[in-house]
């Protein structure tokens, strides 16, 4: 009887067959190559994506956990950290390290933080302040390192206010923290402000630029009006940024960078009892391929300054005419003032994410936000001479939208959930969901998507009730079938 989805395999395939079956299953994934996902991959091209695969096949095998033994990866990371350091305008003492990616970053900030904090307050639960608008790997990092997060509010353009941060500074603040630019809008935080506040406090200032850290060096270099966020910022004592973002590396590599080589030391983790040796890590992972820390090295190699500063102007470029495409199409706008390749798309006559399903019916990838209700974009080089074929396809979009019967918009995205999820969650929080919903509900719709998800979420007022769900779904799809 067959007590698993899958058997361990008692003999091995021919490579043909295996590879077949992997053929097959790659049939189902999204083809990004044809630029028609906003974002999840950035892609430096065929023939520096070829180079880039030989260097990573080259050292897959190798394991960084042990620097004394693959030398030339610890170099690589080495070098990484000192080349981006340099971008950012570190100084010789700038430090850093190469992380698996930008939640592995954050992570690390945030320990440094907690560790520093501990020692000048033992035994305190230590606090972190971020904008509302920063990524969830903060939220992640103070749910496993036990501290405390608090939002601050962002203003009308969704930068944070200062003021509203420095009024939730307690004695047991550690570290504030800003996005250049945040994820949802693209907008960057007033670095300045805040990192002046952590001085005023005697406090650490991380400064988030997974997405930015390299891209806003380039555009500044371009003209283009960036506002400060580097180490050229008094009071910024930490930077992430991601190299398998803009930086166009293969996907797991981050750089968390310090301005001071003491803080550092609270990020590695030694132990020197252990009957298998002395133990000691440099972040958060334990064994890890050379693999991705040679392929990012090699793109920085190989596209040098000169290389990023075109391939960042080619993408503003994509972004002034998708942007300018949106505004035309009438009754969609740019939400805020976005300084990079990322932005919101808002709309006060449509229902946004309608027009988001819209898109995915024609092949496109975009992201859903809330509050407000947008859909998101991240431009890249893929995207680079795609953009009238999104537009024309956003047009027909909007059109499809505009002659749907909209009289119950709420009614129909949570029969639509609804109906979507019943396949997905158990019994009893199906049940639940239906209760919570069924007062809302009529008969007789099937349409379905994203806009159906965002319906739920905005009308269910349990959060929990949402959480559990997602964790039921997650539950699910996490399964082998
Ligand atoms: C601003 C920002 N910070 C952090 C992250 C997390 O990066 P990763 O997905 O590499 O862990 C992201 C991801 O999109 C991001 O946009």
């Amino acid at each position: 009887m067959r007590t698993t989805a899958f058997h361990f395999p008692v003999q091995g395939k021919r490579p043909e067959e295996v590879l077949r079956e992997i053929s097959r299953k790659r049939t189902e994934d999204f083809g990004w190559k044809d630029g028609k996902m906003f974002g999840f991959v950035y892609y430096p091209g065929d023939e520096i994506a070829e180079i880039l695969e030989n260097v990573f096949r080259l050292y897959m095998h190798d394991n960084t956990l042990n620097p004394t033994m693959f030398c030339s990866v610890r170099a690589m990371e080495n070098e990484l950290v000192a080349m981006v350091g340099d971008l950012l305008h570190g100084s010789r003492d700038t430090t850093g390290s190469v992380t698996s990616g930008g939640t592995e970053s954050i992570l690390m900030a945030m320990k440094v933080a907690r560790d520093r904090k501990r020692e000048e307050m033992p035994g305190i639960t230590p606090e972190v302040i971020v904008p509302t608008t920063a990524h969830p790997a903060f939220d992640k990092a103070a749910h496993y390192l036990d501290m405390k997060l608090l939002h601050a509010p962002v203003d009308q353009d969704f930068r944070v206010d200062v003021t509203k941060m420095e009024s939730l500074v307690t004695r047991r603040t550690a570290m504030l923290v800003g996005s250049a630019p945040c994820f949802p809008y693209g907008v960057v935080d007033p670095i300045a402000g805040i990192a002046g506040l952590a001085r005023q406090h005697g406090l650490l200032c991380h400064v988030d630029a997974c997405m930015g850290g390299l891209m806003l060096p380039f555009l500044e270099k371009l003209g283009y009006p960036v506002t400060p966020f580097d180490f050229r910022v008094k009071g910024v004592t930490s930077i992430s940024a991601d190299m398998h973002k803009y930086g166009y590396a293969a996907k797991g590599v981050s750089l968390i960078l310090y301005r001071d080589p003491e803080l550092r030391k609270r990020q590695f983790f030694i132990t020197t009892e252990w009957p298998g040796g002395i133990f000691a890590s440099n972040s958060l992972l334990g064994s890890k391929s050379g693999g991705p820390v040679a392929a990012a090295w090699t793109v920085v190699k190989l596209m040098g300054l000169k290389g990023y500063m075109a391939n960042a102007a080619a993408v503003m470029n994509a972004v002034k005419k998708i942007q300018e495409g949106i505004r035309e199409t009438g009754g969609l706008d740019i939400a805020g003032h976005p300084e990079m390749s990322v932005f919101a798309v808002k709309s006060d006559r449509y229902d946004i994410h309608a027009i988001g399903d819209e898109l995915a019916k024609r092949g496109w990838f975009v992201d859903r936000l809330q509050y407000p209700a947008c859909i998101h974009l991240t431009v890249n080089s893929l995207q680079v001479g795609k953009e009238e074929d999104f537009l024309d396809d956003l047009g027909d979009a909007v059109a499809a939208v505009k002659s749907q019967n909209h009289a119950s918009p709420v009614n129909r995205l949570i029969i639509a959930a609804v109906t979507g999820l019943s396949g997905l969650l158990p019994e009893k929080l199906f049940g639940k969901l239906m209760d919570s919903a069924s007062r809302l509900i009529p008969a007789g719709d099937n349409s379905s998507g994203h806009r159906a998800l965002y319906g739920i979420s905005t009308n269910i007022k349990n959060r929990h009730n949402l959480k559990e769900m997602i964790t039921c779904i997650y539950d699910k799809i996490y399964r082998a079938r």
